[in-house]
């Protein structure tokens, strides 16, 4: 008999085809919704595996229900949605896609810190518009990226793929990060900041860390106040790492200039968010993996990292201590 996977969305074709082969398949097949909480609950009892997505809550509540599953497997490199702990108490595998999409978010970071430096969102809406009359010379002008200094917060795989990008542009690399990374300061030019010091004085802060009850809020109103007036904020993390109560009140008193956001604390970002008025703030609807190329080897990865849990070897990338 083969093995029993619940998948809670329809996932890319290629990777649906190698899982059909293996396992039995359970599958929540809305393409652009979430599998109800109820689908879930109903189901979770009898797979031995689970393919999920990072908009699926998979809590202790839902893993107590299981009883025969052995590994849990998200096609995202986050694995904030999933409680690594409870799976680990039942000895559950919890495996995710790193690697893949690194290069692809560190384009969209880059892109981030490119739009909101030279407003490029705001200058077509104002030729869209009809409001452009003529060159004049300080029409539509932003922050200068080349030579800037660049802050990262989290220097993991994408952060050093963005110090990579950031020397082609002459910037200066601070970074912070739980512990100092010498050998890849000496590779790629930057150096070890404290948080204050980093906020203080880059020009861009791109945030990139893991979203843990460690770095939950680290960025509020106290740490946006030691940014400078011409900075720019961008996040392409997760959402509640930033206070977007405070990183509003900061961006509408100009206390910094700009913010790029690829993530929010509720997805999707109801449309009548403050944050939505603001015109200095580039908004994106969690895009950072979105290549056609990345998000099918993500959806590979994941079913692999399903079939060789479920065959009894170990995956490539779990993530259980
Ligand atoms: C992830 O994988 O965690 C990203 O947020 C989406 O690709």
């Amino acid at each position: 008999m083969k093995p029993i996977v619940l998948i809670t969305r329809k996932v890319p074709e290629i990777a649906r085809a190698l899982l059909q082969e293996a396992f039995e398949l359970i599958e929540w097949m809305e393409e652009e919704e979430p599998a109800p909480r109820s689908f879930l609950e109903k189901w979770i009892g009898e797979v031995d595996g689970l393919y999920c997505l990072l908009t699926d809550k998979i809590d202790e509540s839902l893993i107590a229900r299981s009883n025969r599953l052995k590994v849990i497997s998200t096609m995202a490199v986050g694995f904030n949605h999933i409680d690594v702990a409870a799976a680990s108490k039942r000895g559950i595998l919890v495996t995710h896609t790193p690697e893949v999409l690194t290069e692809t978010t560190a384009d969209l970071a880059f892109a981030l810190i490119l739009a909101t430096a030279r407003r490029l969102v705001e200058a077509s809406v104002f030729l869209r518009e009809g409001q452009w009359k003529t060159w004049s010379p300080m029409l539509m002008t932003g922050q200068e990226v080349y030579g800037a200094t660049l802050g990262i917060i989290g220097m993991g795989r994408i952060g050093e793929a963005v110090a990579r990008r950031a020397s082609g542009f002459d910037m200066k690399i601070l970074y912070h990060n739980r512990n100092q990374k010498p050998e890849a300061e000496m590779r790629l030019g930057m150096a070890y900041a404290g948080l204050e010091e980093l906020l203080q004085a880059s020009d861009f802060v791109v945030v990139l860390a893991p979203y843990t009850q460690e770095t939950a809020d680290m960025i509020r109103k106290e740490q946006l106040q030691l940014m400078k007036p011409s900075a720019i904020l961008i996040n392409v993390a997760r959402g509640g790492i930033v206070n977007e109560t405070d990183l509003y009140d900061a961006l509408q008193k100009g206390t910094i200039w700009a913010a790029g956001l690829d993530v929010f604390d509720t997805e999707p970002v109801p449309l009548d968010h403050p944050l939505l008025t603001l015109t200095n703030v580039v908004t994106l609807p969690h895009i950072g993996s979105a290549s056609i190329q990345t998000r099918m080897q993500m959806a590979l990865i994941a079913a692999q990292n399903l079939m060789k849990g479920l065959a009894g070897e170990r995956p490539n990338f779990v993530v259980n201590p």
